[in-house]
């Protein structure tokens, strides 16, 4: 029995040590990382420079646009616990309530003015309106949105990670688009399975059939 206590107790105590070290960055024991098969001699300045962000970043009427540079597009990053966007709001866009597992977000602002808030677990809501050269920032992994809701200006943004890839999750998309039982949702938000399917409407899949 005793042997049975220790092995669970080792698993837990191991979990919790891998999803720690999760949470960020692991670390570099070199100055920089170099991707596997290449010659660290042949790398010069242009593995270290991004460009794809020449030109900026457009943006449909009512929408948002961005580009990133996290390590997928930059794979300088690795590593070092950084990334960066471009973000974009047209009058009238949103970026609706979403959270970043691995990273915690500054935003600053280039233009015009975002309405932003997060909401810590005690469901306090931190909310602010940006103006241009405001800096905000989203601890991470709590829960957030941003949008443009003033005037016919464009806002324009920076956000900078405190990770090479801090992941996002999207709530409406996580809640009402990935087929989790309706009797479960209804219960959870008190409402009818009409409801809920007007919320999944957008992201319904058809995998699981009809259980409303
Ligand atoms: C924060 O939200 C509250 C409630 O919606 C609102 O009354 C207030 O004006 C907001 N504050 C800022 C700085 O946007
Ligand atoms: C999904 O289900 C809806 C409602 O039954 C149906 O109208 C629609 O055509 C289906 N879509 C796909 C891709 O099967």
């Amino acid at each position: 029995m005793a042997s049975i206590g220790h092995a669970t107790l080792l698993f837990c105590v191991l979990l919790f040590t891998v999803s720690g070290a999760r949470a960020s960055d692991p670390e570099l024991t070199k100055e920089f990382s170099v991707p596997p098969g290449v010659d660290a001699s042949q790398l010069n300045g242009n593995y270290f420079t991004y460009t794809g962000f020449r030109g900026g970043v457009s943006t449909a009427p009512g929408e948002t646009g961005s580009k990133k540079a996290t390590v997928t597009e930059f794979p300088a990053l690795d590593g070092l616990g950084i990334s960066f966007f471009l973000m974009s709001f047209a009058p009238g866009g949103v970026l609706p309530p979403h959270l970043h597992p691995r990273g915690s977000k500054l935003i600053y602002m280039i233009q015009g003015t975002l309405t932003v808030g997060f909401m810590d677990s005690n469901h306090k809501l931190y909310n602010s309106t940006l103006e241009e050269g405001d800096l905000y920032v989203v601890p991470r992994a709590l829960v957030h949105y941003m949008a443009n809701l003033d005037g016919d200006k464009v806002t324009k943004v920076i956000f900078a990670f405190s990770s090479s890839n801090p992941g996002s999750i999207r709530l409406p998309e996580n809640l009402f688009g990935s087929n989790i039982p309706a009797k479960v949702l209804k219960k959870s938000f008190g409402v009818s399975g009409k409801v809920i399917e007007e919320l999944e409407a957008p992201f319904y899949k058809n995998t699981t059939g009809d259980y409303h």
